[in-house]
């Protein structure tokens, strides 16, 4: 009867949507009917709200666009009296009155600032990662933002790009789990309810992936590559619903992604069904004439048949269109289905009904920056943070005494925030001095001093980004070096112990933020270097938004905490993994190298005829390094220990769709309670392609309490086993394969079973 009763539900709720397409589709035609081909280009063109810019157009004569209807969205917009105006215009003095889309790259919050993609990542946990994504939605409707440029979700195996930051890292399973639970946060179950927004899945495609961590930069890669390890985070976001996709500055294929037909249309929609629009990335159309694809007219019709909808600021499509329609190089058809989306778009998100459902003054008072949002930024800061090396057990840290912060990142509060954070409130935001200071209360003396300079190159030095605060240093004199040194070690002597706060400002990852150099700048390891000089215990706290070279930070310091950029609730995050109030769970989603030299540095990669043997030199690997990485990927300490059982499998032979169960018994041995992710990974050793050594397909995470023994089940289905075979064809191929399950990728246990179809 119950069930009955669910399945008329789901009738109803299918008629009813149908109903509301049929509605939707009246009401866009009848609309439609009534636009010149001029107004139906203009619906096509996203414009800057000036101000935040990141490339080398803006776009001029607003007010006369809008009012002529050539404009159809706007993005990053900074206020919402700017938004306002902007819509009086659209809504009253434009042909058809068409609201406007306002977007803005809502990337890791709003104003409450989580922290950056790459260390969300690092959670392992979907609920908080799609919580993080609520909240920023909940903010930003609330500010005039109907459409967020996010989730980005280019699998990056290389930390020189800066824009390993945006992401979930290296492996395409996990980056899945994430696309998922953001597009699910942002959008929910209702796009037209005024606290939801649309997302936009960028950057499609394989951006990830430029040459050598150089942004921009083309890449290269074989179909099947891309289908299995860089394609399924993307195509995961599709299946989510993700209403919207942006194009990659790169080539696909040797074609530029705005202009290919091949990734726009019979990838992404005829194979994988997707629905939204798609727009360009900032510029990207007229990008491709440096590319060598023509001249604008050409790729901007080119980019239209490909299957792009929208063109971000470069105003080709605004300026060529009609030229190209009147001399038959495009068709009417091709400006209406783009058109059709792009409103489509509106439609949904309710703008037709009142374009200013997400423009709330009132809301904005009562909803940005409350004390929940702040608390689960805290709570997902101080999860997100990764303990590398804890020997000797300085940490956790006693709440007495007095504790010496040092170095040019201890008391900053625009380097917690990371990039990407345009609206962030940055009053806010705690700094590790901040966060010692409250976490620690009365008992604790908590003193600072800078210590050095972030850089003494002066390249970096100038390096500036509209995305990120300005990290520019006063010019550094020798005596200011010397001084800055001399109050660290006074500094210092005063305390109990030191905690070391190095890495990377804000301004040095995102976009055009590569890097050749990874490790901490000579001018920090120097005062590190001194500061481990003094004898005194030693933290080392690192905010960065890539993974580091750190062999000799690991060799000499003690205790390592990766802390990433935390956003607005960082400090005080730190300090509750210093003070031992939270127990470190965080789990690294990218590998760390030992040296800039191995990259690229992956766990899931192929084996190669001639696997690394250190004792034949006839094998893959480099004379003076070995293979290995510093910290693996799903790497992560705790201040407990755990000790994992061997595997049992529920059965070593198998067919067809039969499933497996795989058993390991995991005990907390240490003395405290702690959170284990426990990981496991399938390798298929013998197919018809060459296989990874290594793939994540499922993890748990687990808290225990001292002492405490539980099996940890997970089940494994032919789903598992499956990959694109050379003609592209997904399935799983019959064989022995391993399973490992471990505390990371590199230290599992390991078990075989044979699976037949
Ligand atoms: C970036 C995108 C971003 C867009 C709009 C571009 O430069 O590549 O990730 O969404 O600007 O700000």
């Amino acid at each position: 009867m119950k069930k009955l009763g669910f399945l008329l539900l789901l009738l109803a709720s299918f008629i009813n949507a149908q109903g509301q397409d049929e509605k939707m589709n009246k009401f866009i035609s009848d609309l439609m009917n009534k636009m010149t081909v001029e107004e139906k280009i203009g619906q096509l063109n996203l414009t800057t709200a000036g101000g935040f810019v990141t490339g080398s157009a803006v776009n001029e004569m607003t007010h006369q666009k809008l009012q002529k209807g050539q404009i159809g969205g706007m993005l990053n917009a900074l206020s919402l009296s700017s938004m306002r105006a902007f819509m009086d215009i659209a809504v009253k003095e434009s042909p058809h009155h068409i609201p406007l889309l306002f977007g803005m790259d809502v990337i890791h919050g709003y104003q409450t600032v989580f922290p950056i993609p790459l260390a969300m990542s690092c959670l392992w946990d979907m609920s908080l990662v799609e919580k993080s994504a609520r909240i920023a939605a909940q903010e930003a409707t609330a500010n005039g933002i109907a459409w967020t440029y996010s989730p980005m979700v280019d699998i990056a195996r290389d930390p020189r790009w800066g824009r390993i930051a945006e992401g979930a890292g290296e492996d395409p399973w996990l980056g899945s789990q994430v696309a998922k639970a953001l597009v699910k946060g942002y959008q929910g179950n209702d796009l037209s309810l005024d606290n939801t927004m649309m997302t936009c899945v960028k950057h499609f495609a394989l951006y990830g992936a430029v040459e050598a961590g150089r942004d921009y930069n083309t890449v290269d890669m074989s179909k099947v590559t891309m289908y299995n390890d860089y394609l399924p985070p993307y195509k995961a976001a599709v299946e989510a619903g993700a209403g919207s996709i942006m194009t990659s500055f790169n080539v696909v294929d040797n074609i530029p992604s705005s202009g290919n037909h091949w990734l726009l249309t019979e990838l992404l929609r005829n194979q994988w069904g997707f629905k939204g629009f798609v727009v360009t990335d900032y510029t990207a159309i007229n990008e491709m004439i440096n590319h060598g694809m023509g001249d604008l007219q050409t790729v901007s019709a080119l980019a239209l048949k490909a299957g792009t909808d929208m063109d971000m600021v470069g105003e080709g499509f605004l300026t060529t269109l009609k030229k190209s329609l009147d001399e038959g190089k495009i068709t009417v058809n091709d400006i209406d289905l783009a058109c059709l989306r792009v409103l489509e778009a509106k439609y949904k998100l309710g703008l037709f009904t009142d374009p200013y459902r997400y423009m709330n003054e009132e809301r904005a008072k009562k909803d940005l920056m409350t004390p929940e949002n702040l608390k689960a930024a805290r709570e997902i800061a101080t999860r997100s943070m990764v303990l590398l090396k804890n020997d000797k057990q300085i940490l956790p840290l006693k709440k007495s005494g007095t504790i010496a912060v040092i170095g040019p990142l201890g008391d900053s509060k625009k380097d917690m925030i990371g990039t990407w954070a345009i609206a962030g409130n940055q009053d806010k935001i705690s700094t590790i001095v901040e966060g010692l200071k409250n976490v620690g209360g009365n008992p604790v003396t908590v003193l600072y001093a800078k210590g050095s300079e972030l850089t003494d190159n002066p390249l970096l030095l100038k390096s500036d980004s509209p995305i990120s605060p300005d990290q520019k240093n006063s010019s550094e004199t020798v005596t200011s070096r010397e001084q800055l040194l001399k109050e660290a070690l006074q500094t210092a002597e005063k305390s109990d112990v030191i905690v070391a706060v190095l890495g990377e400002p804000s301004a040095w990852s995102g976009e055009a933020s590569s890097m050749s150099d990874i490790g901490i700048q000579k001018v920090q390891q120097n005062l590190l270097k001194a500061l481990l000089g003094t004898g005194k215990p030693v933290v080392l706290v690192l905010i960065n938004g890539r993974p580091m070279t750190l062999p000799w930070e690991n060799a000499n310091v003690s205790a390592i905490l990766e802390a990433w950029a935390g956003g607005t609730e960082a400090g005080n995050a730190v300090a509750n993994i210093l003070f031992g109030d939270y127990n470190p769970s965080g789990k690294l989603t990218t590998t760390f190298p030992i040296s800039v030299g191995q990259i690229p540095l992956y766990y899931n990669h192929k084996n190669t005829g001639r696997p690394m043997d250190s004792n034949n030199k006839f094998t893959s690997k480099y004379l003076d390094i070995s293979n290995d990485p510093l910290y693996p990927f799903g790497y992560g300490l705790s201040f407990t220990t755990f000790e994992y059982g061997d595997i049992k499998l529920s059965k070593s032979k198998l067919k067809g769709d039969e499933k497996l169960t795989a058993t390991v018994a995991l005990t907390n041995t240490g003395k405290i309670s702690g959170e284990e992710v426990v990981q496991l990974y399938i390798q298929d050793p013998a197919a018809s392609i060459s296989r990874l050594v290594k793939e994540l397909k499922n993890f748990k995470k687990v808290l225990l309490q001292p002492g405490e023994k539980k099996d940890i089940n997970i089940e494994i289905t032919t789903n598992d086993l499956k990959f694109y075979n050379s003609d592209l064809k997904y399935d799983w191929e019959p064989g022995d394969f391993i399973i490992y399950i471990g505390s990371n990728s590199r230290d599992v246990k390991s078990a075989k079973v044979t699976w037949v179809k």
